[in-house]
């Protein structure tokens, strides 16, 4: 499948948890390329106390990165997201600087902890929608609330949060629950993105093209254009 999107992946370097060097982060890009991945959103952590390098840091090693991954990728698309840890403050933060959300629009890809509680996660994914954002949750296979309610996952979409899984958790990579938890979401219609959530190029890689070749065998390829192509524009849209 041609234009597919990764929109969820710590590749800036030294900013996060991340690739630590220029050469990691191209080392990570390479493997992005090889999964036919062509547009990448880079969706560096913000968590208080843990993930709080300034944005303007951020956007100094992005336009590093841009820099250097244009020589070898002229043909890929580098987009600057977020990856934004919950927290009771961040309407205002959202509000305040557009580098919290996801390509400066109104998606924030909000990360919770896995000892976040039901009402928690509601709470803070109304309280955003209420404020005109649209929460987009990371990795929603991860946190207890979500997996072991599946219906859980239908109430927040009804209330209009859009749900994120990870590529190796669809895969199986990340043990048989969260592979058969992602499937039924799937197979519901509950997954509007997968990303890669990739971190290096050993443990924690991308998995995309796999991914995406797997979403198309199994559930068609609409569901896969619409996952790995369409809804990831609607980031970039404004950009393109
Ligand atoms: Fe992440």
């Amino acid at each position: 499948m041609n234009g597919l999107y990764d929109m969820h992946c710590h590749i800036i370097p030294g900013v996060d948890d991340g690739a630590r060097t220029l050469r990691d982060s191209m080392e990570i890009l390479r493997d992005e390329r090889a999964q036919g991945v062509e547009n990448i959103i880079l969706t560096p952590h913000f968590r208080m106390n843990m993930f709080e390098t300034s944005r303007d840091v951020v956007e100094k090693n992005y336009r590093a990165l841009v820099e250097q991954a244009g020589k070898e990728f002229p043909e890929m698309k580098l987009y600057l997201g977020c990856e934004f840890h919950s927290n009771h403050d961040m309407t205002d933060m959202l509000r305040t600087d557009p580098r919290y959300r996801m390509c400066g629009t109104r998606y924030v890809l909000l990360e919770f902890s896995s000892a976040h509680d039901t009402g928690y996660i509601r709470n803070r994914s109304y309280t955003l929608i209420s404020s005109g954002f649209t929460p987009v949750i990371a990795h929603c296979e991860r946190y207890s609330p979500v997996y072991r309610h599946i219906d859980f996952a239908e109430e927040l979409c009804d209330m209009g949060a859009m749900l994120q899984v990870n590529a190796a958790s669809v895969l199986g990579m990340d043990g048989f629950g969260m592979k058969m938890f992602c499937r039924k979401m799937l197979k519901r219609g509950l997954v509007s993105f997968i990303g890669s959530d990739a971190h290096n190029t050993s443990d924690r890689s991308t998995h995309i093209g796999e991914c995406a070749d797997f979403v198309e065998k199994k559930y068609g390829s609409h569901t896969a254009r619409r996952i790995f192509i369409h809804n990831p524009q609607m980031f970039t849209a404004d950009q393109l």
